[in-house]
């Protein structure tokens, strides 16, 4: 694949991007990192403030501590909803997508203002007051929409947890966050499959006295369990409440949510982003990104569970009036035509989805794109993984014909939006690569020692400047969010990306150079699944490494040593407890794909763990492991390539 392909930027007919220059870009990009309070002001001005702020930016960075738009207030909910009543009431705001092919269900800006302020009333009636924490564990359907606006709406602050979490997780964000009230749905609908959603929220807060109520909503006719005085039908709820809800107007430092994302070390961690920084920041890359105008319909294929499906399903977009698509399904149901067929139905202009997602479906085969035109669609996003250059040829050639633009997005749950990517229209694209910074970023790469490195280089991924999307802490433990971030490298956000630079000054993403992974655009830490692991009595020590995977993007694979007291089950068996005892613990997300029961790990003779050396054997590349002298055991290393031989040898039987 030739790194150096350019291809130019698409001006479709009729219409000059918002930015409509390349060297408009320069210059503003350039404005923004010299004048970031006056460019970052007018910014904040798109948003409808019910106080107007008196400082845009300060820090004290000996406390870690950011803050935009000081002085100010304003509230999500409103500038998401009512401030665009009078001009837009009658417009579509959300388009539902079941998950029955073909069934769409359309919410108005007016009927989207009167579920939210029910929902609100709701929340008020059950004792949430500005501040609370409330855990939000639903599928991809409107409630969840009107519960996060409802929730910005009287200053609660929303965790959203992704249903392909456990009970146990749930559980460990509920005591974490010290949320009173859980919204869950009695079940869900996934690809033609029933997920048991209260069911899971049941076994989370079985014994846990906080939970004092539990709301769900009603998908589908199962009658769940109802614990009288804690469970409540959401809907009954609903129907004693009036359509109309005051408005808490909260400073632009008040948290708008929490949302846990995996790190190296530990369990996961709340991210917090408050109200006024992040909604200017989603709104306005939102708009300029993905060059959003009034009228398009957007559709982001992200799972609210996730910081994406925050910034660029809910907020960014609504704050701008979009008509936003909320699919509650999977692209390859009924088969991998899917996406096509709601770009086709809904006439999408606008498509954002992971690389792990279009890596199925370039496996599934061409043919499913020949059912749809997908004329409608003008940009094309992709967020999440580095994309490798073929799967972006095929997003940019087939799915948009070579006449889309295609925006790969480099972002994370901390950075609140997306920080990296070219600006559709505009700036020349380069596959593979997410190209320049967005305005107001200053992304530098440093070496292991923390040397700054200029020109073409590959380094450690790094943010220098602070920018209004940027997460604010890690609820309970700020300790934990300067040393996760800003330690080492000090005087600098640490983003735990490797990056390299090429000489026009583009951004290539590599991946992570930490203890996390990334598996089919889902983070998660590699010492989650270790502890779950180990949890269980049949083993002592478990090490956790990436390895690619065609579709997923990286697969997981787990070494374990076993107790000498355990009784040797049949192999097939064991690795189906472990997986089992994984998914218990975090969720099917983190199942492994393998399970090695090793004799050993090498091991440093300081008893520090050889990732490395781990990583190059689950990736099957057992040359060139370097000088394995130093171990403590060398000959655990020639044990493990064999015991990986066979491994993938029975695995290609399968
Ligand atoms: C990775 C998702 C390459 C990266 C918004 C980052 C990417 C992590 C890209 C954050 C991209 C995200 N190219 N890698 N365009 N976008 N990543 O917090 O490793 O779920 O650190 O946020 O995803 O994942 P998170």
């Amino acid at each position: 694949m030739n790194e150096r392909l350019v291809i130019q930027p698409h001006r479709h007919a009729d219409r000059t991007p918002a930015i409509p220059t390349f060297a408009e870009y320069q210059r503003l990009y350039r404005l923004s990192l010299d004048a970031p309070d006056h460019f970052w002001a007018q910014r904040a001005e798109q948003l409808t403030w019910f106080h107007r702020w008196h400082t845009v930016f300060d820090s004290d960075y000996e406390e870690t501590d950011m803050g935009w738009f000081l002085g100010g207030r304003l509230n999500a909910c409103y500038n998401c909803v009512d401030r665009h009543l009078n001009q837009r009431g009658d417009q579509t705001a959300v388009i539902w997508a079941q998950d029955e092919p073909g069934q769409y269900q359309r919410i108005t800006y007016r009927q989207l203002k009167h579920h939210v302020a029910r929902v609100a009333n709701v929340l008020r009636e059950h004792g949430v007051r500005k501040g609370d924490r409330v855990i939000v564990y639903l599928p991809m359907i409107p409630e969840l929409i009107y519960t996060m606006l409802a929730c910005a709406r009287i200053g609660a602050v929303h965790s959203v947890v992704f249903g392909g979490f456990s009970s146990e997780a749930i559980r460990d964000r509920i005591l974490d966050c010290g949320a009173r009230l859980v919204v869950t749905a009695n079940e869900g609908l996934r690809g033609g499959r029933r997920l048991p959603l209260k069911e899971a929220v049941d076994r989370a807060v079985d014994g846990l006295d906080q939970v004092a109520t539990v709301l769900v909503v009603r998908r589908t006719d199962l009658e769940p369990p109802m614990r009288p005085g804690r469970d409540w039908w959401l809907d009954e709820e609903c129907h004693k409440q009036r359509s109309t809800c005051s408005i808490e107007w909260m400073g632009a430092e008040d948290p708008l949510f929490i949302l846990y994302t995996s790190g190296s070390t530990g369990k996961p961690k709340g991210v917090l982003h408050t109200t006024g920084g992040y909604l200017v920041f989603a709104s306005y890359s939102h708009q300029v990104v993905f060059d959003y105008r009034d009228g398009d319909i957007y559709f982001c294929a992200a799972d609210c569970g996730w910081i994406t499906g925050h910034s660029y399903i809910v907020y960014g977009p609504l704050a701008n009036g979009a008509t936003t698509v909320l699919f509650e399904s999977t692209p390859v149901f009924p088969d991998a035509g899917r996406y096509w067929q709601i770009v086709d139905d809904l006439q999408v202009n606008i498509f954002y989805t992971a690389p792990t997602a279009i890596r199925a479906l370039v496996r599934a085969g061409d043919e499913y794109l020949a059912r749809s035109s997908r004329e409608s669609l003008r940009t094309l996003g992709t967020v999440g993984e580095p994309i490798n250059p073929d799967t972006w040829l095929w997003y940019y050639d087939k799915v948009g014909r070579g006449r889309c633009n295609v925006v790969d997005t480099w972002w994370q749950t901390e950075t609140g939006g997306i920080l990296i990517a070219p600006l559709p229209g505009v700036t020349p694209m380069k596959p593979g690569s997410a190209t320049l910074p967005f305005f107001g970023v200053r992304p530098l790469l440093v070496d292991d020692d923390g040397r700054e490195l200029d020109g073409p280089a590959a380094g450690n991924l790094c943010l220098r400047h602070s920018w209004p999307g940027q997460a604010r802490t890690i609820h309970g433990a700020h300790h934990r969010f300067h040393e996760t971030y800003f330690s080492r490298f000090p005087g600098l956000y640490f983003t735990g990306d490797g990056c390299r630079r090429d000489e026009d000054g583009y951004y290539w993403i590599t991946g992570r150079v930490d203890d996390v992974i990334n598996v089919a655009g889902h983070r998660l830490g590699t010492a989650e699944i270790e502890s779950a692991l180990v949890a269980h009595e049949a083993v002592t020590e478990a090490a956790v490494v990436g390895f690619p995977h065609e579709i997923k993007g990286q697969g997981i694979f787990a070494y374990v040593i076993l107790d000498r007291h355990y009784e040797a089950t049949d192999a097939h068996e064991l690795q189906g407890l472990l997986k089992e005892q994984v998914r218990h613990v975090i969720g099917p997300i983190a199942t492994p794909d393998a399970i090695l029961v090793a004799p050993g790990l090498p091991k440093t003779r300081s008893g520090k763990i050889m990732r490395r050396i781990l990583r190059q054997i689950a990736a099957g590349e057992y040359r060139d492991l370097g000088d394995v002298t130093t171990l403590a055991e060398p000959d655990v290393v020639e044990t493990l390539v064999e015991s990986h031989r066979t491994l993938s040898a029975a695995a290609r039987q399968d």
